[in-house]
């Protein structure tokens, strides 16, 4: 049975509720149907995707055409759950003018529900206009991959005082500016904590701990697909990598020994 769209509204009566909100990655149609009949709240068709599907070192060199085709397949694949297009490192930073109109390219080109961008204060402009054309924007704060660089490198961000203090101030710049949900990256659990308390709009966590108002995860990671690194946060819920370079070696072996096909698979003539 095909699920009701989850709404803006069911985000924020769940955290009002103190229930949970859930999100998943997802980047193709057998990925995002699964999720979907999982029941999970959103869909986030994250710029991961460069890492995780397109094999990129890092999810700078992610264009929008490669997003639109991604969030494309995941549109038709869920029709429950809330999805979510990730702006791509330069889709939203050169000017708000381009940033309205790539954010709008995820709305009409990819049947996506709202959009998401990182950066924390001075982001804020950019998130407004967004939301002034009409388009749910999710903000993403901490450890922000696409700028790690000037971050020197993957940390946890917010660990002293002063850096903590920016991290609240850009989460409520930003609730102002209109997101309607802010995505925490590696930061301190108890910061992560404050800041869920704090603004009215939910949080979601990736490695903020268990206090924020839901949890993301990348689905190569949860279940086992990605084998390159696993950060701390990851909790792996099955191994597949193994278990399909099973199946593929007896496949190998099968066809090579010619015992596939079997005569089950074969199509024979009438005598
Ligand atoms: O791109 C992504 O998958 C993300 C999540 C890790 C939050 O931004």
């Amino acid at each position: 049975m095909e699920r009701k769209k989850v709404t803006i509204a069911d985000l924020q009566k769940k955290k009002q509720e103190g229930k949970k909100i859930t999100m998943m990655t997802a980047y193709d149609y057998p990925t995002a149907t699964l999720v979907d009949q999982a029941g999970i709240d959103t869909i986030l068709v994250g710029d991961s995707l460069g890492m995780v599907m397109l094999g990129y070192d890092s999810t700078v060199p992610v264009t929008m055409d490669e997003m639109i085709h991604h969030c494309k397949a995941v549109s038709r694949g869920a029709k429950g759950s809330f999805i979510i297009g990730d702006m791509p490192f330069l889709s939203y930073q050169v000017s708000i003018e381009k940033a309205v109109e790539n954010a709008g390219r995820f709305i009409k080109e990819a049947f996506c529900d709202g959009v998401k961008l990182e950066g924390g204060s001075d982001m804020a402009d950019v998130v407004k206009a967004i939301v002034k054309a009409g388009i749910p924007v999710c903000a993403h704060i901490g450890l922000t991959p696409q700028t790690a660089t000037m971050l020197s490198g993957f940390k946890v961000q917010g660990k002293d005082a002063e850096s903590a203090r920016e991290l609240v101030k850009s989460a409520k710049d930003l609730e102002k500016a209109g997101a309607f949900m802010i995505v925490m990256e590696c930061i301190p659990d108890l910061l992560a904590a404050q800041i869920t308390r704090e603004l009215k709009i939910p949080t979601i966590g990736i490695g903020a701990g268990k206090d924020c108002d839901g949890q993301v995860l990348v689905y190569h990671d949860l279940v086992g697909l990605f084998e390159r690194f696993t950060p701390k946060f990851v909790k792996q819920y099955i191994n597949l990598s193994p278990k399909i370079k099973k199946a593929l070696a007896q496949y190998k072996r099968e066809v090579e020994e010619g015992t596939f096909p079997g005569p089950e698979h074969t199509f024979t003539m009438k005598k």
